[in-house]
């Protein structure tokens, strides 16, 4: 057994479409839900132009090669292809992606392309998003089109991101899940509904695409017990279920996890679904998983009866009645925006995936997101960030090497400066600094990071110095 990463790793960054981008009018792209999203939070951007991406694709290409990456995971914007999500096929959208699939291809790096990342049609939204079987529809005509079009030269796809904070956390990734009705029945629908489309994309990708593979792209983390009492690890283990394994369960073995279905059953809120969809999500196996991860989570018993659609931050307490309650980990650091720093629990999250689905798995987003200063001699000594990273890349390491884990790839995020979910261009992911404020849009200029060189060497010396 080898005691060394594998020289095929996959060592590159990640981005996605709306929060990199920009160029939101042009080249014949509709809009998305991103565009017209109005819940924006005080003081931070909009991602109408984001870090400008699709005016400045070559030369971030041409950076990510001299950071030597051997993978780059970015999202197709779904209204670049399709403007009103389905019918038409936008040709200059298509032309956008190919160039810069080639490119890719030019420097030898290998694509990882996300289908579907927040950023819905608007079009569809209006008649329901996913609550209407249309989006479902919708999304396979686009996922055709994605491997038509491109599947000669990607063969790593991703099918939806981080669709479980999706249905838990919508609101501050700018989902508006529908209002009204039986609002716990409905979030469960619209979670079935993407579970269908992720399945007929996937089964898509195994027609069309020669030696094509895909997987999911959930958020998953490892959940604590707050204490050892045993009602801790009762409800650690309910948070586990409805954080992680209902979303995965469902694709790899293509059953609902009873947990979940026994909690909406109690809660006369049991979403509909047939039979003959069961067997068209139990045919959609994937061959990978592909996670994210920023850190662990930690769990308690509910002392109140807090409701479910309590929305809070991604890291905030959530309440669920009856199930679990997160809570703050005293053990661990925060970062400068309060997010808990966990590399052991990265492991953690690591050795739980492999043993309960025995699938190779690829992370497609860790990283920290904090202030960076561009000095007046155009450097970011952006230290916090290479720790971060050497910390967790300590314990991927040892996945691989020490628990013999296959794990084929690591695309951090972000490969360059983008606009965060919901804290603006201020919280900063890159090892590229792009040269723009939240309001001001300066000279959107590149200036590497200290951290760039750092994960240069790494991949470099694959994996060697860290
Ligand atoms: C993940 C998302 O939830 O976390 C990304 O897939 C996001 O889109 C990243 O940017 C970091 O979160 P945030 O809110 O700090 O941007």
């Amino acid at each position: 057994m080898s005691n060394k990463i594998p020289s095929n790793f996959l060592w590159g960054g990640s981005t996605s479409a709306y929060q990199f981008e920009g160029g939101f009018d042009q080249g014949g792209k509709g809009k998305s839900i991103q565009d017209t999203r109005t819940n924006i939070p005080q003081g931070t951007t909009d991602f109408k132009v984001a870090s400008d991406h699709y005016n400045h694709w070559k030369e971030d290409v041409a950076l990510m090669a001299e950071m030597g990456f051997k993978s780059y995971r970015f999202s197709i914007a779904w209204t670049r292809i399709l403007p009103e999500g389905d019918g038409e096929v936008n040709k200059e959208g298509i032309e956008f992606y190919n160039n810069l699939i080639n490119e890719l291809l030019k420097y030898k790096i290998t694509p990882i392309v996300t289908m579907f990342h927040f950023d819905l049609p608007h079009s569809l939204n209006l008649d329901g998003g996913w609550l209407n079987k249309r989006t479902i529809n919708a999304f396979e005509q686009y996922a055709k089109v994605l491997f038509e079009s491109y599947g000669d030269r990607v063969k790593h796809w991703l099918t939806i991101n981080e669709q479980n904070v999706m249905i838990l956390f919508g609101e501050i990734v700018g989902i508006n899940l529908p209002k009204g009705g039986n609002k716990l029945k409905n979030i469960y629908q619209v979670n079935h509904h993407m579970m269908l489309a992720q399945a007929k994309a996937i089964n898509l990708c195994h027609e069309i695409v020669k030696n094509g593979k895909i997987g999911p792209a959930p958020n998953i983390t490892s959940v604590y017990g707050n204490t050892n009492k045993p009602i801790d690890q009762f409800a650690a283990f309910n948070m586990r279920v409805m954080r992680n394994w209902f979303y995965l369960d469902t694709c790899v073995f293509g059953r609902y996890n009873q947990l979940v279905i026994n909690y909406l059953q109690a809660n006369n809120s049991m979403f509909e679904y047939t039979e003959e969809e069961m067997k068209i999500i139990k045919k959609g196996k994937p061959d990978f998983i592909a996670f994210n991860y920023y850190a662990s989570a930690t769990a308690k018993m509910p002392e109140s009866d807090e409701l479910f659609d309590e929305l809070p931050d991604q890291q905030k307490v959530k309440s669920v009645k009856g199930m679990y309650e997160q809570v703050k980990n005293d053990n661990l650091l925060k970062t400068q925006f309060g997010w808990e720093i966990d590399p052991l629990g990265f492991r953690n999250t690591i050795r739980e995936l492999w043993d309960r689905y025995q699938l190779p798995l690829i992370v497609t987003e860790n990283g920290i997101g904090g202030y960076d200063t561009l000095t007046s001699d155009g450097k970011v000594h952006d230290d916090y960030r290479i720790e971060y990273y050497k910390f967790h890349l300590k314990e991927l390491k040892a996945a691989i090497i020490e628990d013999k884990i296959d794990i084929f790839g690591y695309n951090p995020w972000s490969a360059i400066d983008l606009t965060s979910t919901h804290e603006g261009v201020k919280k900063r992911y890159g090892f590229v600094y792009v040269n723009r404020d939240e309001f001001d849009l300066k000279d959107l200029k590149r200036y590497r990071k200290d951290s760039f060189f750092w994960y240069q060497n790494l991949i470099k010396t694959n994996g060697e110095e860290l």
